[in-house]
């Protein structure tokens, strides 16, 4: 590690919320302010979350064996929070199809992306997961940061999206301390090679097929073309501009140095902690499942 490094804050403890949210019927089809394209990638996004956090799940776990105590606890919470956030997003993809979405091209195309990263050694695995788990905290943090992301859409929907943010700000470092862990003897130019290789094939992956993934959607609610892929490039790259924003945060994974935890954006989730949207539905706690 460089010395500039900062790791993962000492006092940081991982805690999984155990939040349940709606199953019953969607009040509407278009939940985020009735805008398709919002709709859309929201929905799109949400699609990847039950299998693509199993993975996640499965990949850190692969190299928990040997890993310092506080590792090995955070990787503990890590994975509890994952399962929750399985077990959540999957019943709310089930509310998406109840209305009507057509979810089954968008969730055959992950696992074919999942089955082809599985063909490789697992320190490949635990490289994708740290790469995406670096996307999450950032479009976590700018979630968080910018009320304005979810201010039109379904009260409950946003409270998922929110707490889902939240914890993803909170285990943000895991999966890379398990890489840096995992790679110790390697040398530096190695490791930094594979993390940016990886990071590079998983970002082309995400844009191609989150957009994809939205595309399709829209289609299902008859916007094709041009029109479909005007209002979805407005709706991310320039407002409210979620990918543009991230942009910056996305880059510094190269640099020398990086580390999750070098922004400690810890105030985001105080100020999560303290808002309605995270005493809402108070977290049934004793039922907190620990899924390591
Ligand atoms: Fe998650
Ligand atoms: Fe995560």
């Amino acid at each position: 590690m460089s010395t500039t490094t900062l790791p993962t804050p000492s006092d940081l403890t991982i805690t999984p919320r155990d939040r349940k949210f709606q199953r019953g019927r969607l009040d509407q089809r278009l939940w985020h302010g009735g805008r398709i394209e919002a709709t859309a990638i929201y929905n799109a996004l949400s699609t990847t979350f039950p299998v693509g956090e199993a993975f996640f799940v499965e990949s850190v776990r692969a190299f928990r064996e040997g890993a310092p105590t506080k590792l090995a606890e955070e990787i503990k919470g890590f994975t509890t929070q994952e399962a929750i956030h399985s077990r959540e997003h999957a019943a709310f993809n089930r509310r998406a199809a109840d209305s009507g979405y057509d979810l089954t091209k968008l969730e055959a195309q992950v696992e074919r992306r999942l089955a082809i990263t599985r063909t490789k050694p697992p320190i490949v695995s635990l490289a994708a997961t740290m790469a995406l788990e670096h996307f999450t905290a950032i479009l976590a943090h700018e979630l968080l940061k910018d009320p304005r992301h979810l201010a039109e859409a379904d009260k409950d929907a946003a409270d998922l999206w929110l707490w889902h943010a939240c914890e993803e700000i909170e285990h943000k470092g895991v999966a890379y301390d398990t890489w840096l862990h995992a790679t110790r003897h390697w040398p530096r130019s190695k490791r930094w090679k594979v993390k940016a290789k990886v990071m590079l094939y998983v970002t082309r992956n995400f844009v191609v097929d989150r957009t994809a993934g939205a595309l399709e959607l829209m289609r299902q609610d008859g916007v094709t073309g041009l029109a479909a892929w005007s209002k979805l490039l407005w709706y991310l790259w320039i407002r409210p501009g979620m990918f543009r924003k991230i942009a910056v945060a996305w880059f510094k994974f190269f640099l020398p140095g990086f580390h999750p935890w070098n922004e400690d954006d810890r105030q985001l989730l105080r100020e999560y902690e303290a808002s309605a949207a995270a005493t809402a539905a108070p977290a049934p706690r004793k039922k907190v499942r620990n899924a390591a």
